[in-house]
């Protein structure tokens, strides 16, 4: 790689805990990458909605780094637009996925200008990820890691970090992560789920392992995994010890999820403050909930984002949004759902491309309008309902809220399922239209600190709105 690589990091970089501040602003909440989701988008609607920090989605440095792939290039990160990383997408974190240091730095140097950092991607355990030999399959090759970390820790201007899962032990964990700070890592990401929770083994994230990896490095550490609602937050970075959280699934559902309730204004430069309703403030949901805005007002508020910057939205990433955003009321409201999931936009028609998506957005801001109406007069707390298996709030359909998925149906080759679980199976609706979803997620899950049964005892199935998903899967195998 002759002219890329050097021997030493520049010395004018700040690393650890003076970047973490300096630079980054000590950000606590932060949006995780995701492919096709944490787009520019929907960064700039998180960042309204209280993020600090946002990552893009994973960069496959195969493609990148090829220089004809410039259609691949600009799909992913957008240079020559000045939206992504302009001042108003910062802090940004730009994520890259791949097994070659060569490839990986080329790059890297590509996008250093246009972030803070650039994070390796060493948890992704999809087969897609086992195919291009990256993700949480490097998990195994520590040598290779080693030279990943280090080759851009000497040669960018700005610092590396990395993301990665947990081992089945505590002490495996932990000698992992001392090892990518050795190579170089400013931050470390701690996921506390394992290469083999996905799919329907997902289960909860081990908050426990990230907290032996916060007291056994010095770089500071973002904690990952079981944060659903706002009171989440608190919990994990006590639990923890961690410097931030990061969210994937809790920020798809609820963007808001950073805002406490009710400080809407302080969140929210558009939404209107009358929409959210005030939230407990004694009782056993205080400080659990914080601000749900209506979701088809969130979903509203993106689609005005992604039509009025010029840098282009993939139609698939819209669509995947406005079905985990409204999701709360799409199984009531099938037309809308059928015809989310039926709307085809050619994008290249401009601002006026996104028409059928406003459509089913609006009809659906009026019945929610209608239904809050018709319920007037009640307290959320009237309002609210437990999911019984895992003791968790249940929100009025129209506001933005997490999505735990239900248990899957019962495997007709094991004993019954005891009557707790076979209450709470999946609809047949939905059943009908599961199909997986990726796997890289990890299911969201009550929180440790949910009350209900252990959480062994609530395996989750990825099931939910077969175009959303679909997008999901083919774009993951894109990248
Ligand atoms: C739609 C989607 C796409 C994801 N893509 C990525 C990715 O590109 N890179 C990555 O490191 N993790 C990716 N993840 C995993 C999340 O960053 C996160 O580690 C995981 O979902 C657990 O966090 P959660 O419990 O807050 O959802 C993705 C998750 C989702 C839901």
């Amino acid at each position: 790689m002759p002219g890329l690589v050097s021997g030493q990091a520049p010395t004018e970089k700040l690393g650890g805990f003076d970047f973490y501040r300096e630079v980054l602003g000590s950000p606590k909440y932060v949006v995780a990458p995701m492919v096709d989701q944490s787009e520019l988008a929907w960064r700039t609607l998180s960042r309204r909605y209280g993020a600090q920090l946002a990552y893009t989605p994973m960069i496959n440095v195969k493609m990148y780094a090829d220089m004809s792939h410039t259609t691949f290039r600009e799909k992913n990160f957008n240079t020559v637009l000045g939206e992504e990383g302009c001042p108003a997408d910062r802090p940004l974190i730009v994520q890259l996925c791949g097994h070659d240091p060569e490839k990986m730095l080329a790059t890297a140097k590509c996008l250093e200008a246009h972030c803070d950092a650039i994070d390796i991607n060493l948890g992704c355990p999809q087969d897609v990820a086992r195919r291009g030999h990256y993700g949480s399959f490097l998990q195994d090759e520590w040598d290779l890691i080693y030279e990943l970390i280090n080759t851009l820790h000497k040669n960018l201007k700005v610092p590396v970090t990395a993301k990665f899962r947990v081992f089945p032990t505590v002490e495996k964990t932990v000698a992992y992560a001392q090892m990518l700070e050795r190579a170089g890592a400013q931050i470390l990401t701690c996921h506390g789920r394992t290469r083999e929770q996905r799919a329907q083994k997902a289960g909860l994230a081990d908050w426990a392992k990230i907290r032996a990896v916060k007291q056994a490095v010095k770089v500071p550490v973002f904690a990952n995994g079981n944060v659903l609602f706002y009171g989440d937050i608190e919990k994990c970075l006590e639990a923890t010890g961690a410097d931030a959280v990061m969210s994937a699934e809790g920020n798809l559902y609820n963007p808001a999820l950073f805002c406490p309730a009710p400080s809407l204004p302080e969140c929210s430069r558009d939404a209107s403050p009358t929409s959210p309703p005030p939230m407990p403030t004694d009782g056993p949901l205080a400080g659990l909930l914080g601000l749900h805005p209506p979701h088809a007002q969130l979903a509203r508020e993106y689609l005005d984002i992604v039509k009025t910057q010029k840098t282009p939205t993939s139609p698939s990433a819209v669509k995947g949004h406005l079905f985990k955003l409204m999701r709360p009321a799409l199984g009531r409201e099938k037309d809308l759902r059928e015809m989310l999931g039926k709307a085809h936009i050619n994008a290249s028609k401009g601002p006026e491309a996104w028409a059928p998506y406003e459509e089913v957005v609006e009809e659906m801001r009026v019945r929610m309008e209608r239904d809050a109406k018709a319920a007037g007069g009640k307290t959320l707390e009237e309002l609210i309902t437990y999911e019984p298996t895992t003791g968790l709030p249940v929100l009025p359909h129209w506001l933005a809220q997490p999505y735990f998925r239900p248990l899957p149906p019962p495997d007709p080759n094991q004993k019954a399922a005891p009557p707790t679980q076979k209450a709470h199976q999946v609809p047949p609706a939905e059943r009908e239209e599961a199909v997986q979803c990726p796997e890289e997620t990890g299911c969201p899950q009550p929180p440790a600190s949910a009350s209900g049964p252990e959480p062994e005892a609530l395996p989750s199935k990825r099931t939910t709105e077969g175009d959303e998903e679909e997008s999901d899967v083919k774009r993951a195998k894109v990248a």
